[in-house]
């Protein structure tokens, strides 16, 4: 933030697909946050994904990587596509998203899974297993098999999962954090029966909460059968701490208890404020040029913006108010709806409710 202005400063990043599409939605409801709540941001728009790739032959140009470090927050749209899948790996979309959690040590990925009493009857999931679900995925994000050393000849390939200690501690530790917030229970969610890596994580996570927050209750779990109690009983977890892999995987998996991946926000934070804001979508080529991506996960991802880097929780607390308000009156897309809204008109319906929130915040 700039102090003497009082400025926010925010990278944009579309990206691709419906990237723009969700992204655009996103920057209506920042002009309502300014126009109305006198909030003041400064909105730089960068490439990331396939668009940088075409535009300068890297997923991740310098550029970007440059305006983030003067920047208090990053907001993603989604990165991929099937003109990409291609590509060599040094020029895949996916590249970009994986380059800039590694560059600003993004290890900190948040995702929470809240379920709404008006989804649910869009949810495969039975209602009565719906109600009170309020879990925290906490993914540990620049570690593990995405960033170990990945090799492929002719005859076989490897991509080595390794964590050290320390990796393990700081993610521990804002689990910690973040458990003490909430009702202070935490799944650790592993393969230890069979992997290594597990092994270390279950030694180091109980020894840091062991330690250091003496409050927080964690218990164990293989993340096979964590893939079948979060479908029969989620609303027993509270946090849930897996691994890069795992986290990915169980987090599309839970999306479903709300009724879509099109709601699910997310952050990814490191040591500091800076933190990058994404849905946990990806680029949804199927519905791209539609205009019927739903921009909820977006739109939360602002609010979790909101919180976490910019400071403005009364804020977040507004716009996460009116998206609930906005779901209550079915202003839903046609992930969730056969003859649903546009995205454009979703966008609209939450923009007005929010301009008319600002008395009441
Ligand atoms: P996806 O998340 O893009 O789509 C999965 C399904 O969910 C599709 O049927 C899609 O239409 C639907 N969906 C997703 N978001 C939606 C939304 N907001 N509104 C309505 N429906 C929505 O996953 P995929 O098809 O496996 O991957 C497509 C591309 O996205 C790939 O290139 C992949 O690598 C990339 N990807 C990027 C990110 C990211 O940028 N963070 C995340 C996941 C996947
Ligand atoms: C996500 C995505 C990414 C991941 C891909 C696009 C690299 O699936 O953010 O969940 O696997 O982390
Ligand atoms: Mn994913």
């Amino acid at each position: 933030m700039d102090s003497n202005t009082d400025t926010f400063r925010v990278v944009g990043l579309p990206g691709d697909g419906i990237g723009p599409e969700v992204y655009a939605s996103a920057c209506r409801v920042l002009l309502v946050l300014q126009e109305t709540f006198g909030l003041r941001i400064e909105l730089d728009e960068q490439l990331i994904g396939g668009a940088a790739v075409d535009a300068t032959g890297s997923p991740l140009p310098q550029q970007t990587i440059d305006a983030c470090r003067k920047a208090d927050a990053a907001l993603l749209g989604a990165v991929g596509g099937p003109k990409w899948d291609g590509n060599p790996a040094e020029q895949r979309p996916e590249l970009g998203l994986l380059k800039i959690r590694a560059e600003f040590s993004l290890f900190c990925n948040l995702r929470p899974i809240v379920t709404h009493p008006a989804l649910h009857q869009f949810s495969p999931i039975r209602p009565e297993r719906l109600r009170g679900v309020d879990l925290m995925i906490v993914r540990e994000l620049t570690g593990g098999s995405y960033f170990g050393k990945k090799w492929r000849d002719r005859e076989q390939a490897e991509d080595v999962c390794r964590y050290t200690v320390p990796e393990i501690e700081r993610v521990t530790r804002a689990a910690g954090r973040i458990a003490q917030q909430r009702d202070s229970r935490i799944t650790l969610v592993d393969k230890a029966n069979v992997l290594e890596t597990s092994r270390l994580w279950r030694e180091v996570a109980h020894r840091v909460i062991r330690e250091e927050f003496p409050n927080v209750k964690m218990e164990n779990m293989y993340v096979d059968a964590a893939a079948m109690h979060l479908l029969t009983r989620p609303a027993d977890f509270d946090v849930l701490l897996t691994e890069n892999l795992f986290g990915d995987i169980l987090s599309d998996e839970a999306s479903m208890l709300c009724g879509s991946l099109g709601l699910l926000p997310s952050a990814s934070l490191n040591e500091d404020r800076f933190g990058l804001y994404e849905p946990v979508h990806g680029s949804a080529p199927d519905i791209t040029g539609q205009g019927v991506a739903n921009p909820y996960a977006m739109l939360l991802s602002v609010a979790m913006m909101l919180r976490h880097s910019l400071d403005r929780p009364a804020e977040a607390g507004a716009l996460e108010r009116c998206i609930h308000d906005c779901w209550s009156d079915r202003q839903l897309t046609r992930d969730l709806l056969p003859d649903g809204l546009t995205t454009e008109q979703v966008t609209r319906a939450v923009c007005e409710r929010l301009a008319m929130a600002v008395n009441s915040t």
